[in-house]
């Protein structure tokens, strides 16, 4: 977790920085700082909360300078205040660093260099980590790059730093394992880092995005260098970004969660664009093609992943059962890769990601490639950890998503899911051509469908005024709407702070119903299809114990229109594609009842969009 952005050329450092961090704030926001290096003297102004309580602390300080670090954090290791946010500096403040990660073997580093009677400030395990380097520079007389290089030797854990030096002013070192660092190469030797391309975007297109075990020294007269970090030089990959400015900006929406709800039409679109022709009837997977046969061929295939991809994943085996007969099984990452799975090189594990460094996700992949299994990847953030080690994958295509709770993604992996499971039907030959080329035109017109959801949202609002002050919800929906409840209840807890769960409906006889009293609202998908007439008994089953029920039905629906307290109807589409539209409602509401809460909706409290740490 946290948020990086340095800078290092001709221009002042502050305005790039402080904007840059804004950009990351997703990644979390608990302090923000920023270190200065101007005319011999370095200028560290750190502040608990936000970056905007930052740019108040700093508003008449010295922010002068052409080198800078900045830093957004997600608290691990000791309390979100003034102190331990970073950067944090060494003892005679020579040196500054700004660190995403977890440095694992802080403690014994810590103890070793209090006995060399080092007093630590902080309770962070980057504090430690910048003693180090100084030590070894000051022991050693080596230069900044190599001081860091020697410290990471003896590192265990992830990280993404920047490191800054009082004496060597021309010059910032970055390094990564396991967290993501990019950097930016403008012109004439001006470098933007950050941990993802939009704090640099607007300044530079070309981009290389560091590996792991690589540490680069960025020096505004001589350039970049780029090593291993067994001191190999190596050639840096200069990459273009192909994100778009636009695509980072509200754009007029009140919310960034907002604006991503509104844009799945396009996002949807923009997923299956070239990649699926109704009339024609195919659908390509060019990501995927070299692995097909090992698909369909597969005893079963693995779906790995966290929070809301998981939830994709979980209405993935259900499009890949039933539609191409290949056993799936989805795990939380975290659990597979701790659990000692039995995976060998028939296997093939599929990780889904949006932002392609979920630490968890990342760990259960490459354990998994260890074991010899093929490793896919389904993510949004091109150019991601996932994306990178994986064997092969297909990109969701969703754009960047910069509210933390997860909406456009969602609907771009279920999408992906269902191309991939179409894909593999049709050359495995266990779906009908009639079926196939149904299923394709239903596809193409979900965009329309979304939106036809999307403007009802007035009425949605009325509905979500409704129930903004309970204190509880229960989501239920059968076969792959059950992943959609778990979804709506995921979206209302991590945003509106509401207890919620997701059931399949089922089950809810089977313990939950003891919850249902008249203050419980009771969100079903209850669209037709084959289980409607089970979901409607569940239904019956919520009324007769007073609970408040708000159906998603299909259009046109009268039976559950005369029983439930609301409903909200979405376009007849084919069963498989009913999650791609069912969720759209639940997002709505949770957004409205999270915002009638007075709630912070694309920073929600505690959270962070990408979880870099285990
Ligand atoms: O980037 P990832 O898709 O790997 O992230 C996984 C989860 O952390 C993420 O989906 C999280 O649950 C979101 N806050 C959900 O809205």
């Amino acid at each position: 977790m946290c948020g990086i952005v340095a800078y290092i050329g001709k221009k002042e450092a502050y305005p790039i920085i402080v904007k840059g961090l804004k950009r990351l704030e997703y990644r979390g926001y608990d302090s923000a700082g920023i270190a200065l290096l101007n005319n011999g003297e370095l200028n560290t102004y750190k502040k608990q909360g936000k970056v905007a309580n930052l740019e108040d602390f700093t508003k008449d300080k010295d922010c002068s300078g052409h080198v800078g670090i900045g830093h957004t954090r997600w608290a691990t290791h000791g309390p979100p205040n003034d102190v331990n946010a970073h950067p944090h500096a060494s003892e005679n403040g020579n040196i500054t660093l700004v660190h995403n990660g977890i440095i694992e073997n802080y403690n014994s580093i810590r103890q070793q260099l209090e006995s060399k009677g080092y007093v630590f400030k902080s309770d962070t395990d980057t504090e430690v980590l910048c003693y180090l380097i100084y030590d070894i520079k000051t022991n050693t007389g080596v230069k900044l790059g190599k001081a860091t290089r020697l410290a990471l030797q003896q590192v265990v854990g992830a990280y993404a730093i920047v490191v800054m030096c009082k004496d060597e002013p021309n010059k910032i070192v970055v390094a990564r394992k396991s967290s993501p660092l990019v950097v930016g190469i403008g012109k004439e030797n001006d470098f933007y880092v950050a941990s993802d391309a939009t704090p640099i975007v607007e300044y530079t297109k070309q981009v290389v995005y560091l590996n792991d075990d690589e540490i680069a020294v960025l020096n505004k007269e001589k350039g970049m260098k780029l090593f291993n970090i067994d001191e190999d030089q190596k050639e840096p990959y200069i990459e273009e970004l192909e994100l778009r400015l636009e695509a980072i900006e509200k754009e007029g929406y009140e919310h960034f969660m907002l604006k991503e709800i509104h844009e799945q039409p396009r996002s949807i679109k923009d997923c299956f664009r070239g990649r699926l022709n109704a009339e024609k009837g195919w659908v390509s997977l060019g990501g995927i093609k070299d692995y097909e046969q090992k698909m369909i061929k597969a005893n079963r295939i693995i779906m790995i992943a966290c929070g809301t991809s998981w939830h994709a994943g979980l209405v993935g085996e259900y499009l890949f059962e039933d539609l191409a007969r290949i056993n799936v099984e989805v795990e939380y990452a975290s659990e597979f890769r701790y659990r000692n799975p039995i995976i060998n090189e028939n296997d093939i594990v599929i990780a889904i990601s949006q932002s392609g460094e979920t630490a968890d996700t990342l760990a259960a992949l490459e354990l998994a490639k260890s074991k010899g299994a093929t490793i896919l990847g389904i993510c949004n953030v091109v150019g991601s950890s996932i994306s990178r080690i994986t064997d092969a994958g297909s990109y969701t295509h969703a754009g960047p998503e910069i509210g933390v709770a997860s909406t456009k993604a969602f609907t771009a992996q279920v999408t992906v899911l269902t191309l991939m499971a179409l894909y593999l039907a049709k050359l495995k030959g266990t779906i009908s051509e009639t079926k196939f080329r149904t299923m394709l035109s239903e596809l193409e017109a979900i965009p329309q469908k979304v939106q036809q959801i999307l403007d009802k949202n007035e009425g949605i609002k009325l509905i979500a005024k409704q129930y903004k002050n309970a204190s509880n919800a229960l989501y239920l929906g059968r076969g792959s709407s059950f992943p959609v409840a778990l979804e709506g209840a995921l979206k209302l807890k991590e945003i509106s702070y509401i207890h919620a769960e997701g059931y399949p409906a089922a089950e809810m006889k089977h313990g939950p119903i003891a919850l249902i009293d008249e203050e419980m609202p009771v969100f079903v998908i209850a669209t037709s299809g084959p289980s409607y007439e089970k979901v409607v008994s569940n239904i019956q089953e919520v009324k007769a114990r007073k609970g408040k029920l708000i159906a998603v039905v299909t259009e046109g629906d009268e039976q559950v229109h005369s029983i439930a307290d609301n409903t909200i109807e979405i376009p007849d589409t084919d069963e498989h594609l009913v999650p791609l539209l069912a969720t759209i409602p639940f997002q709505l509401l949770s957004y409205h009842i999270a915002v009638m809460r007075n709630c912070n909706v694309d920073q929600p409290r505690n959270l962070a969009k990408s979880v870099t740490v285990e």
